[in-house]
């Protein structure tokens, strides 16, 4: 018995909700093939695309279904063969669509024993092996699909929040890679209450305007002044990527995930194809390789 699964790249924080917001991506991600064995545990049978290590301990997904099976009656076990498309560092979820992938596969196996929030929880313990943090603002939108937000962690409270239907991301990957840990060393431990007061000011419009499908607020809300100003510093262009894209007609822009990549939000897919190619000709102008996408969320 096997299923192959689809697993999305996500874009973290999505500007204000640094470690609790959260997107996934319609037509961006991996592959994978999930197979039932006799033989307990899990075995990664083959990963074509990227160099990854297939050692079950050391793979994201595989250390995503061994938390699953350690809360699972299940005498036997997995192969698992992931088809990558995300480039691991690229700030678009690598990890989480590869351990949200294996865990949403095995549950189907399994006959739908997990809910939602244990599938999230399972795959945070991958999030923990790629970044040192088990965050899970990558894998809860992997696992719901649209926007989430992480409204606790402790105890794990997922929210999911619709996505407007005229709703598309444009993502630019200029290739280089940054660790999430690297980029988390980087931040402060501390904020101001003005800062504060801005971003929660903020969170709560961007909230509000995708349930009421307001675009203007949208654009209005997506503001970073805590995460942006410090990891922006790491990416190339990041600056003239942003104001090409505002003078495109996007809604906002900013870091996805820890970066490099770059995100903007679009009304309709034709304004987000645009971004593309305004955020393409300024990395083609700095010289700097660089993969593109346009997804509905
Ligand atoms: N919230 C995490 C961070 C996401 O920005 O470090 C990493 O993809």
């Amino acid at each position: 018995e096997e299923i192959k699964v689809f697993c999305p790249a996500t874009i973290a924080n999505v500007s204000c909700g640094f470690d609790v917001l959260g997107l996934a991506l319609e037509s961006v991600g991996d592959e994978m093939l999930v197979r039932k064995t006799d033989k307990p545990g899990i075995k990664i049978t083959k990963i074509t695309g990227q160099e990854l290590p297939l050692a079950t301990e050391n793979n994201v997904a595989g250390v995503a279904g061994l938390a699953l099976l350690q809360k699972s009656d299940y005498q036997g076990g997995f192969e698992i063969e992931i088809q990558k498309k995300i480039k691991p560092g690229s700030g678009i979820g690598s990890s989480a669509a590869s351990s949200t992938g294996a865990v949403w596969a095995m549950d189907q196996l399994l006959g739908n024993p997990f809910t939602k929030l244990e599938l999230v929880q399972f795959a945070m313990q991958g999030e923990k092996l790629a970044s040192d943090v088990a965050h899970a603002d990558n894998v809860a939108p992997a696992i719901y699909g649209g926007f989430t937000l992480v409204r606790s962690y402790d105890p794990l409270d997922i929210i999911p929040i619709p996505a407007p239907d005229e709703l598309f991301a444009t993502v630019i990957h200029p290739q280089i890679e940054i660790k999430t840990s690297d980029s988390r060393k980087i931040l402060k431990t501390n904020i101001s209450l003005e800062k504060g007061i801005r971003q929660w000011g903020n969170l709560g419009g961007l909230i509000a305007g995708l349930y009421t499908k307001d675009y203007n607020l949208i654009g209005r809300s997506l503001e970073d002044h805590i995460v942006e100003p410090i990891r922006s510093i790491l990416i190339p262009g990041f600056d003239q990527v942003k104001s090409s894209v505002h003078d495109s007609g996007a809604l906002g822009c900013g870091i996805s995930g820890s970066g490099p990549s770059i995100f903007a939000l679009s009304k309709g897919e034709e304004t987000a194809q645009i971004v593309a190619k305004e955020m393409a000709s300024v990395y083609k102008t700095i010289g700097l390789d660089f993969d593109v996408h346009v997804s509905k969320i």
